[in-house]
């Protein structure tokens, strides 16, 4: 089948971006990107300098394709049904109760999605997986599907997205591979070889990879843990540099050198955030401990254990300057988001800092270019009761970087700014990424 339609339900991170890159890669197919949130799908038909998604290069895409083949809308039954592929995007959270409640992934809008796709469509479709998702959930999806009763042939695709966000459009445009996962059968080789002639439009044959459809969904949560692996491997080591007088930073360099390790991912900072690493990593335990691999699933496990680790003694290391004592004490925050250029503060370590220093009676000021207070004031209610009110007088976020009356400063994202500014004489410093010149800084991390 030559595919002329596409639609992706969740218009999200995932889902704006890729879409926006196949619809320009793809001239000939119409893009649909669908949403249950209206307000969403509003802001991604409104003015390209307020998308819902910050991504370097990413407006400039949409410029070209909105309203030529690529379209955002909320008639999410319209678009299914006019779609030969369907791609699901939409979010995966972890689950908060029930079986596997705080490790396995939260599949209820994924199921959503499907039983919809199932009520709705009157044609065969191709339905490709893009959210992360636990290793045979095509076969639940597969389940749900097949309760169509008009007859509908599914075919179902596993195609894991591999884009960090901040590099989300060079990754799609220079995507190290493509993983393309479906059932041997022929209607699923056929399905395969649909996706494979889409991402041929740009991404050279060899980096296309077609496997089982287990492999495929498998591949994505373990190249997230071993990415975050290697965080949480620096991450201990800078622990030890600074008690033994060793420079992480050095280290990292020598290790990094040795080209079976290569110098990617070896930079230690206050610790991981976004919205994968942790989910899929606790995603993988959980399905470890499923197996009965406890000693695997301990061995993953240790990772999140050294993030959280890492994101506590940093924010100790606060407090204990002050000798225990922040109560009244303003630190500026320098940073939200989970890393530099995003919007996107999902897991962030800030939030964790944050909430650390303000539990302990500090004066919280909060500086980042592009993550809104609304968020962050969210990002922060999200860790206490649903009835806890925020004393705002002691969380207070800044439009612009106010370098007064702080008794310090923390250095949490390392947006590029943050290196040019002329911190006053006497500032009291803590480093969490290690992008201060100078060396009038009271904690660096890993020195
Ligand atoms: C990502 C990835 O797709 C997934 O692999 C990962 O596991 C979590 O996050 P992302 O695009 O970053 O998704 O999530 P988000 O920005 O929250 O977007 C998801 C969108 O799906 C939201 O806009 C939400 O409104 C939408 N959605 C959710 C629907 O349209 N329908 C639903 O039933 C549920
Ligand atoms: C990650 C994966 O990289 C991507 O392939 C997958 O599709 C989604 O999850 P993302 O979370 O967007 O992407 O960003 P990434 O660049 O991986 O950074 C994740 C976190 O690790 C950030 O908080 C970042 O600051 C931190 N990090 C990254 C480090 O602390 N040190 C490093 O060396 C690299």
């Amino acid at each position: 089948m030559k595919i002329k339609n596409i639609c992706c339900i969740g218009a999200g991170y995932v889902g704006g971006p890729t879409m926006a890159v196949i619809a320009l890669k793809c001239p000939n197919i119409k893009v649909t990107v669908v949403d249950v949130n209206f307000k969403k799908i509003s802001a991604w038909n409104g003015p390209l300098s307020n998308l819902p998604v910050y991504e370097p290069g990413l407006k400039e895409v949409i410029e070209k394709t909105r309203n030529i083949n690529l379209f955002f809308s909320n008639e999410v039954d319209k678009a299914i049904n006019e779609s030969e592929m369907i791609f699901i995007a939409v979010n995966t959270p972890t689950k908060t109760e029930g079986e596997g409640a705080g490790k396995a992934a939260d599949l209820k809008y994924i199921e959503q999605c499907a039983e919809n796709i199932a009520k709705v469509a009157t044609d065969d479709k191709i339905v490709v997986e893009k959210s992360t998702l636990p290793v045979r959930t095509a076969e639940k999806i597969k389940e749900i599907l097949d309760k169509n009763d008009k007859g509908v042939q599914f075919e179902i695709l596993s195609n894991p997205e591999f884009l960090a966000e901040g590099t989300a459009i060079e990754d799609l445009f220079k995507s190290d591979r493509v993983l393309i996962g479906g059932s041997k059968t022929d209607r699923g080789q056929k399905a395969i070889q649909d996706l494979v002639d889409i991402y041929s439009n740009w991404v050279p044959k060899e980096k296309i990879l077609t496997t089982n459809v287990w492999s495929s969904e498998l591949a994505k949560l373990a190249s997230n843990a071993m990415l975050a692996q290697r965080i949480s491997s620096i991450n201990s080591l800078s622990a030890l540099c600074e008690k033994t007088g060793a420079d992480i930073d050095e280290l990292s360099k020598a290790i990094g050198m040795d080209h079976r390790i290569g110098p990617k991912f070896l930079k230690t900072s206050v610790g991981f955030g976004g919205s994968c690493f942790q989910k899929d990593i606790l995603n993988l335990v959980y399905l470890c401990e499923y197996y009965g691999l406890k000693e695997v699933a301990e061995f993953w496990h240790q990772v999140i254990k050294i993030n959280d680790y890492q994101k506590n003694r940093f924010a100790e290391k606060i407090i204990s300057y002050f000798d225990g004592n922040i109560t009244g004490k303003k630190i500026l925050l320098l940073g939200w988001a989970f890393k530099a250029n995003t919007n996107d503060s999902r897991e962030s370590p800030s939030i964790y800092i944050a909430k650390k220093l303000y539990d302990q009676g500090a004066i919280i000021k909060v500086f980042d270019p592009k993550v809104s207070e609304e968020r962050i004031y969210s990002d922060l209610k999200e860790h206490y009761k649903p009835n806890k009110k925020l004393d705002k007088s002691r969380l207070i976020v800044e439009d612009s970087i106010e370098l007064s009356d702080q008794e310090a400063i923390a250095i949490l994202t390392e947006w590029d700014h943050f290196k040019d500014i002329k911190y006053p004489k006497g500032s009291i410093i803590f480093d969490g990424r290690r992008i201060i010149k100078n060396s009038n800084v009271n904690f660096k991390i890993g020195s």
